[in-house]
């Protein structure tokens, strides 16, 4: 069983701005344990804190997708993006606070990443295809930005319509 629940869209805890994580000690990183097992649970390829109601800067992440593929968890704390690639990247993407809905974005194909480890060390790693759209999409989330806000105003509406229109059928059949 998932340790944390995941909050959806329209809970406003989704628009606030992270605050930067002060200390790294083994309460922050029992959490992101705990953050990383909601996350192979649910299941998705990464989530920020806030997503679990927890308003500070730090996520994981794990593109490693089946049984066959080699668990590589990755967790970041206060983490900034230093300098990006020119090249564009286009992805289907989705997020696990708004489920099932899907859409392309395009971000940066290439992004250098300075962030503080799990034993409080400063780092600093590119990365790239689909690591570097989730590592732009989880930083999106701790400045209180959604997916979504890179879609056309129609786009967006119509995608947020059907999800609450789905979200209804769900819990009407229950
Ligand atoms: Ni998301």
């Amino acid at each position: 069983m998932p340790k944390l629940r995941i909050i959806k869209l329209p809970d406003p805890f989704l628009r606030e701005k992270s605050l930067p994580v002060e200390t790294v000690d083994a309460e922050v990183r029992a959490f992101l344990n705990d953050m990383l097992e909601t996350m192979y649970v649910a299941p998705g390829v990464g989530l920020a804190a806030v997503q679990v109601g927890v308003q500070r800067r730090m996520l994981v992440i794990d593109t490693a997708r089946g049984e066959d593929e080699e668990k590589r968890p990755l967790m970041l704390i206060n983490p900034e993006i230093v300098s990006q690639g020119d090249v564009p990247r286009v992805h289907e993407e989705g997020c696990l606070s708004i489920p099932e809905m899907y859409a392309e974005v395009q971000r940066p194909a290439l992004v250098r990443v300075r962030y503080v480890d799990i034993e409080g060390k400063q780092q600093e790693e590119d990365f790239q295809d689909l690591l570097a759209t989730v590592v732009q999409h989880e930083m999106d989330h701790l400045d209180g930005y959604l997916f979504i806000d890179h879609l056309s105003r129609l786009k967006r509406d119509l995608l947020v319509k059907k999800f609450y229109k789905a979200q209804k059928e769900k819990g009407s059949a229950l």
